[in-house]
């Protein structure tokens, strides 16, 4: 079976989140199960260059916007096994980083109709094309309108996966229209219209045959008012065709024993993984000392994270004996709430504003418990990553946060982590609390971590729930 993937970051190539993780590991554990994976994403200027300069030009097509003709170069490389179609125009990819332009909208219809033009100039179409997220939302709805009739394109099955349906590419209609040239009727209530506007993310969710999301927990929360993001109307009417798939840890990529990044390689020592902290206290000029719980966070900076909650649970605790290491970027206001934090108790806290590979595997290789108070969490990587090393997460009950880690419990000696349900501070910090209380206990704590070092968290397992979406598609 022939599967393209169409998104808009992937590993190692360019991400910012979980969704190039996901779109970077999915496509080798299909490859065991001799599912053969085309990923089709932007070549942006950010792709490192070992594989960038390893590109071929394999054909120049034409994308029409509106009334203009873009040129589109189709480049073609292989990465770790995995074959890609790069989709080339600098004047939209060649920009200092992914996202966050004002003219995503017009990016991102390009990137779209040039999937559609690779795979008109394409030998062999696939028999499923596989969108991620908002960025790729348009390639079912062209597939289905502008192309319906073409002979070669008609037969390809879609699925839509939806990696975090708060972000949703909504734009004006009139500048949508202008871009794709399409009549008034792709803009009717059931078809792209949202609110008066038009959205990229709900043309995925009219016109893909079948949809996923990335945790079951996920997947019947967003048909509900609280998490549906105003799209939960249009999910309930697709509820038969949604299913929740959830991600796994791209088990090579993430392996304390060949991870490079890190001071010291381990798998389940507890003594070798106290030295990485040591290391990264020095690193980050925190008080050496490795008995001093360390509490780990890598994380975008927005609301979804319950990163404001961390904040406000600072004072408090400040009381408890720890070190709170953090990483990330995102919003003005938490980074300068993270600052100030981070001023007032240099020797307790350090915070590193940025994206940084090497230091997020340090961190989680170097804490003892992992801090994810998710308002919501579609799956979430870093909880499993921090598994992988070993590292206790202490999460909020929720979507894929939910279906992967379970609390401790006493009395059955069961559980990889600590949850807490409401999205509170204090239910947060009475958590927190817990787990540094049982921290304590090195007989429980050996206990949480062999439990989860018996838990396979890689990909195998989903991996073959996609290749059976995929034959159930195909028939
Ligand atoms: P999301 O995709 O919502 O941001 P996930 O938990 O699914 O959340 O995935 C986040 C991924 O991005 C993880 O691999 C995490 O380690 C990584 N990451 C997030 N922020 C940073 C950062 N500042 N530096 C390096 N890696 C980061
Ligand atoms: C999104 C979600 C995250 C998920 C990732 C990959 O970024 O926020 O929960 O793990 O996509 O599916």
């Amino acid at each position: 079976m022939k599967v393209w993937f169409a998104a808009s970051e992937a590993m190692p190539l360019a991400k910012t989140g979980g969704l190039a993780d996901v779109v970077g590991a999915l496509p080798k554990a299909l490859a065991k199960q001799s599912v053969d994976v085309t990923v089709v994403l932007p070549k942006y200027g950010e792709i490192p260059h070992e594989i960038a300069s390893r590109a071929e030009l394999r054909q120049i097509v034409w994308v029409q916007m509106g009334w203009r003709s873009q040129y589109c170069g189709l480049y073609e490389v292989n990465v770790d096994g995995v074959q890609y179609l790069l989709i080339d125009n600098e004047y939209y990819f060649k920009r200092g980083h992914l996202y966050g332009y004002g003219d995503e909208a017009e990016r991102f219809v390009f990137f779209s109709s040039a999937v559609i033009e690779a795979l008109k100039a394409t030998e062999e179409v696939p028999d499923v094309l596989h969108c991620h997220d908002w960025q790729t939302g348009l390639v079912p709805f062209l597939l289905r309108t502008r192309y319906a009739n073409h002979p070669g394109l008609s037969r390809i099955k879609t699925v839509f996966t939806i990696h975090n349906l708060q972000y949703q590419g909504v734009f004006s209609r009139d500048m949508l229209q202008d871009l794709l040239a399409v009549g008034d009727d792709s803009f009717s209530p059931d078809a792209l219209e949202f609110y008066g506007a038009a959205s990229f993310m709900k043309a995925g969710l009219r016109f893909a045959d079948k949809l996923t999301t990335v945790s079951p927990t996920y997947a019947q929360e967003i048909l509900t008012e609280t998490y549906g993001e105003k799209m939960d109307g249009v999910l309930r009417q697709r509820a038969g065709d949604l299913t929740g798939i959830v991600n796994g840890v791209d088990t090579d990529a993430y392996d304390p024993m060949r991870d490079e990044y890190l001071t010291v390689r381990y798998r389940d020592s507890v003594t070798k993984k106290r030295r990485n902290k040591l290391a990264l206290q020095r690193e980050l000029g925190l008080p050496e000392d490795d008995t001093v719980p360390m509490l780990g966070i890598v994380s975008r900076f927005v609301w979804q994270k319950g990163i404001d909650m961390i904040g406000e649970a600072i004072p408090e605790l400040m009381n408890e004996r720890l070190q709170l290491v953090v990483l990330g970027a995102g919003e003005q206001q938490l980074e300068s709430m993270l600052r100030a934090a981070r001023d007032r108790y240099p020797d307790r806290i350090s915070v590193w504003f940025g994206f940084n590979e090497g230091l997020a595997r340090r961190i989680y290789a170097s804490s003892d418990m992992y801090l994810m108070p998710s308002r919501f969490e579609p799956c979430g990587l870093s909880q499993l990553i921090a598994l992988r090393y070993r590292t206790v997460p202490i999460v909020r009950e929720s979507g894929g946060l939910r279906d992967t880690v379970t609390s401790y419990n006493e009395y059955t000696g069961e559980g990889n982590g600590f949850t807490f349900g409401p999205a509170s501070t204090h239910d947060m910090l009475y958590t927190i609390r817990r787990a540094l209380a049982l921290y304590q206990d090195e007989a429980v704590w050996s206990r949480i971590l062999t439990n989860s070092a018996k838990i396979d968290y890689g990909w195998s397992t989903s991996a073959r729930e996609y290749h059976k979406l995929y034959r159930v598609l195909v028939g």
